[in-house]
């Protein structure tokens, strides 16, 4: 493994070796608008990382960037301290939860997870048992026969995560992956993620504009700003794994960080709010 031997660290948080993910002032655009302006920030191996910011701030388009499905405007990425400032895709396994799932309709589940596989690279001898293996860990197993249209919103959501994680990704990219889901179900998907992550270690970048969501599942919290997303500052979550919904502790925590989040947001608005 290369060393890293700058002085900084970027986003906040003790340095734990090198970075998985290295952002050095990423900044987007779409045509000449600036949507994310300057991010710093590193992902560490095997760490759980969540961005959250307020909709339309420039997550989505954050994400596109560090896969390598949308250019960076400005700045450098780097993948375990080598440039790679046009993304993960080709360099390594990428899991991509996308925000609106993009299971292609004309192909059933099984086939959608397959189709992910093969681009991948995945022996096809594999395909059948990571099939089974990952809807069924997702709890899905029933309807790889199906078309994605006769899936509830959750299911879908659910089939999209096995497809990204039956690659078996070197990194994982989640794009509000639950947040059309009701509470319950959003609940058993939030711990499940938990379970895999403990289990596989995958360092992972988390999108949501859910404080709660951020704080149960995360390692750290990056809070970014209106748009063009800018980074506001950088929460260690303190809370003990495993964790669970109902402990008071995450509780107080997200009080605690609602009021901060919520002054740091208001105070980006600038003076108009
Ligand atoms: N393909 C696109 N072309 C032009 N503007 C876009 C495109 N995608 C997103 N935007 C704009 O960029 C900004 C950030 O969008 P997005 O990254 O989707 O934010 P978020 O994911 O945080 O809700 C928004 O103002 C949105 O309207
Ligand atoms: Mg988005």
């Amino acid at each position: 493994m290369s060393e890293t031997t700058r002085g900084t660290v970027p986003a906040g948080g003790p340095a734990g070796g090198d970075p998985y993910l290295e952002l050095r002032g990423v900044t987007v655009k779409h045509a000449d608008r600036t949507v994310v302006s300057g991010i710093d920030l590193a992902l560490r191996p095997g760490e759980f990382v969540a961005l959250l910011g307020p909709s339309g701030c420039g997550k989505s388009s954050l994400l596109h960037v560090l896969a390598g499905l949308a250019p960076v405007a400005g700045g450098a990425l780097r993948h375990r301290g080598d440039e790679a400032t046009d993304g993960l895709r080709g360099r390594v396994r990428v899991g991509y939860v996308f925000q609106d799932h993009r299971l292609l309709p004309w192909r059933t589940v099984g086939q959608n997870i397959e189709i992910a596989m093969k681009a991948a690279g995945v022996p096809a001898a594999e395909w059948d048992e990571r099939i089974e293996r990952f809807l069924g860990m997702l709890r899905v197993g029933e309807y790889r026969g199906s078309w994605p249209m006769r899936l509830s919103g959750g299911q879908r959501q659910r089939v999209s995560i096995a497809r990204a994680l039956a690659v078996e990704p070197d990194v994982v990219l989640m794009d509000e992956p639950f947040s059309g889901l009701d509470e319950v179900t959003g609940r058993a998907m939030r711990q499940e993620l938990t379970r895999l992550h403990e289990v596989a270690s995958v360092p992972t970048l988390f999108v949501t504009h859910s404080i709660r969501e951020a704080l149960f599942l995360a390692d750290r919290v990056v809070i970014l700003s209106h748009g063009p997303a800018r980074v506001l500052k950088t929460l260690d979550v303190p809370l003990a794994r495993p964790r669970r919904h109902e402990d008071p502790a995450l509780a107080r925590l997200e009080a605690e960080t609602v009021a901060d989040v919520l002054r740091e947001w208001d105070l980006t608005e600038g003076p108009a709010s």
